[in-house]
């Protein structure tokens, strides 16, 4: 199969590689050239735990291309698949669709032959049928379907999610077009991932529906967290509790800062004004979306306790700065709305993160960022940890301990055993545990 991917973002570039990791012929296209440039050279722009590697065998096989020449690239394939951004459309939360149109327009002037186009960007229903429209205004005479195949797979986790899936959404009506996304994906369910037909509008609605449950779990046991603290219970035990039940699940129980990242805000509050738009509000996201919103604020206000009930002049060291481990992303990171209220409340800010620094730099002005853990720690009334980065699951408290000018862990993400820090001198502080 030859596979055109465009976009070689996140979502773009894994999926790109890793068809090509299963024998297909996958030509990558963005608009950006210097990416295209860094990425013919083997320099991935993001951090992926895998993709380099990934990216580098493939480009030796001869399978992987990268290219700035959409027409170039559409005009040969059997699939194209539209993988370019769907962020929240300033002023009004609606997706904002222009880089998916204009994507569609490109592709209608290039294609030859029965060509498939695929929304594998995230969309609200509907989007398919405008697809289509786009591609048969510009080309009355083009012979081709539009699929929806919605992608699950996870920063930090991208190539094994997208490798070995639980399920593989295919929303299309048309047989022929059908038979083609069997063939793209055949060496995955003979992997035993299990492909799932369904109409287009279904297949777009099962991805906002899937992200908006998934924000709504942690969401509850974030409010179960808060309920834990008032009433003397411990959170982590309430979830491992209610997570044995198998018809709630154990995954998405992990009580924190509040969900970020690049899909679950936006995708919640697209869901929200579409629901709204066909006078079907979803009134359990919209508190979902506000409950969220106003936790992330409610963590500084967590941090300003811990130090007295004054952050002032103080020094506070954040340790982590992306939305989660393993990705360099920082869009609507929860650390973006701590860091600002308690910048706002007189704190000297000073952070580490592993590979996050590089995009938080231009994000957070008057921030101080350090080498690793120790160093920020320094002269610090408050260690506060925000992403569960695994180089800090271990921090040698021996150490940390006489470095702070007060030795208090807020600890957002329940990493440490609050009897253990507290063994070594220090204030804890979790989220939903016993104080
Ligand atoms: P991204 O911003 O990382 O990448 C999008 C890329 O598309 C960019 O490199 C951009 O330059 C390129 N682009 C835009 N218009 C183009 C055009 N006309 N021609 C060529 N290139 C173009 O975005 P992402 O995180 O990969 O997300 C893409 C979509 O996938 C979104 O709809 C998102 O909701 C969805 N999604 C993302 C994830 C994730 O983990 N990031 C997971 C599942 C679904
Ligand atoms: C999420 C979904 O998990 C993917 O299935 C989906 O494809 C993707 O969105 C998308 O549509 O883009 P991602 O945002 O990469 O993936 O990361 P998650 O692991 O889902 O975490 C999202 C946020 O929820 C993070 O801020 C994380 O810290 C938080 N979270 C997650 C919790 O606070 N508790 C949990 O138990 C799980």
């Amino acid at each position: 199969m030859r596979i055109t991917m465009i976009g070689a973002g996140y979502v773009g570039l894994v999926s790109g590689v890793c068809f090509a990791d299963f024998g297909h012929d996958v030509t990558c296209v963005d608009n950006i050239e210097s990416k295209v440039e860094s990425l013919r050279q083997g320099v991935i722009p993001i951090f992926e735990p895998g993709l380099e590697d990934l990216v580098r065998a493939n480009r030796k096989g001869g399978r992987l291309h990268f290219t700035t020449d959409l027409a170039g690239a559409v005009s040969n394939a059997d699939v194209v698949f539209i993988a370019v951004g769907t962020p929240s459309r300033r002023g009004d939360g609606h997706a904002d669709l222009s880089y998916v149109y204009a994507a569609a327009r490109d592709i209608a002037k290039a294609m030859t032959g029965f060509t498939v186009v695929v929304t594998k960007s995230t969309v609200p229903v509907g989007t398919g049928d405008e697809v289509e429209r786009i591609i048969r205004e510009e080309r009355p005479d083009a012979d081709f379907a539009v699929v929806s195949n919605p992608e699950f797979l996870r920063e930090g986790a991208a190539i094994a999610d997208f490798k070995r899936p639980d399920r593989i959404v295919i929303g299309s009506q048309d047989e022929r077009a059908s038979e083609v996304m069997r063939e793209v994906y055949r060496p995955l369910y003979l992997n035993a991932a299990p492909l799932f037909f369904c109409d287009r509008r279904t297949s777009e609605l099962i991805k906002y529906a899937g992200n908006a449950f998934l924000a709504m779990k942690i969401t509850f046991i974030n409010e179960m967290a808060d309920l834990c603290e008032k009433v003397g219970a411990d959170v982590q035990k309430v979830a491992k509790g209610i997570g044995m039940d198998k018809r709630i699940g154990d995954k998405f129980l992990h009580a924190g800062p509040g969900y970020g990242g690049s899909c679950f805000p936006k995708d919640t509050m697209a869901l929200v004004k579409t629901a709204q738009d066909h006078d079907s509000p979803i009134r359990l996201i919209e508190t979902t979306v506000a409950v969220n919103d106003t936790r992330k604020r409610a963590m500084a206000r967590k941090v300003i306790a811990a130090c007295g009930g004054s952050v002032r002049d103080k020094k506070i060291a954040l340790l982590g700065l992306t939305f989660k481990p393993n990705t360099d992303d920082m869009r609507d990171a929860p650390s973006l709305s701590i860091v600002q209220a308690l910048q706002d409340n007189g704190a000297n800010i000073h952070a580490y993160d592993p590979e996050g620094m590089d995009v938080a730099k231009d994000m957070m002005p008057d921030v101080t960022f350090g080498a690793d853990a120790y160093s920020i720690a320094e002269g610090a009334d408050v260690l506060v940890l925000v992403t569960e980065w695994d180089a800090f699951r271990a921090l040698d408290l021996r150490r940390l301990k006489p470095l702070m000018a007060q030795p208090v862990l807020v600890d957002l993400r329940n990493v440490y055993p609050p009897d253990e820090v507290r063994r070594h001198g220090f204030v804890y502080h979790g989220i939903g545990r016993r104080e």
